[in-house]
């Protein structure tokens, strides 16, 4: 019983650790651009509320604009130091790899002519931006 106890004390004591937040998490300049991803998508889907195409391409453009820009920035959940290890990066190629085919996917949606295709290129942005974040995104809340 007491080793029991003993265990799951031991357990416990390692929790905080699994839980424990970068400090920088959600504070880094790629999140800043991140943030500038966001207000582009959202420009963009209310000019195409309003059918406002030159509206559209703007905010299509400067998506691109950053998804190329996004390339120059380590995720903090690869690392936090400038000096890259051979496994990060390897990650980082990975990353940058991610983030050449969000631009492509954004291309599509500058190309765009019609709302079907708008829609439809909205979706893979959508689904690219999920992936990117389930493979690169550190948690920053528990
Ligand atoms: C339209 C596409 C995208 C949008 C709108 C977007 C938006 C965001 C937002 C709002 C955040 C969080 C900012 C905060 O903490 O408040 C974020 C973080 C992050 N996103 Fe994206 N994202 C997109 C695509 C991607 C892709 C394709 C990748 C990876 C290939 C990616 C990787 C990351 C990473 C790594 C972070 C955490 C920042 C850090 O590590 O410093 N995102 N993104």
């Amino acid at each position: 019983m007491k080793n029991i106890l003993f265990s799951v004390l031991l357990t416990l004591s390692f929790l905080p650790s699994a839980f424990a937040v970068h400090p920088d998490c959600g504070k880094t300049e790629l999140t800043d651009v991140m943030k500038e991803m966001k207000d582009a998508l959202k420009g963009y889907k209310k000019a195409l509320k309003q059918n406002d195409e030159s509206a559209m391409k703007t905010h299509s453009q400067s998506l691109y604009d950053l998804s190329l820009k996004s390339k120059d920035y380590i995720p903090l959940r690869i690392t936090d130091k400038k000096a890259l290890s051979a496994e990060e990066k390897t990650k980082y190629a990975h990353y940058q790899k991610g983030m050449e085919k969000m631009a492509e996917s954004v291309k599509a949606l500058i190309n765009a002519t019609d709302n079907d295709a708008r829609k439809k290129a909205l979706a893979v942005i959508g689904k690219g931006n999920k992936k990117g974040h389930k493979a690169f995104k550190m948690k920053c809340k528990k």
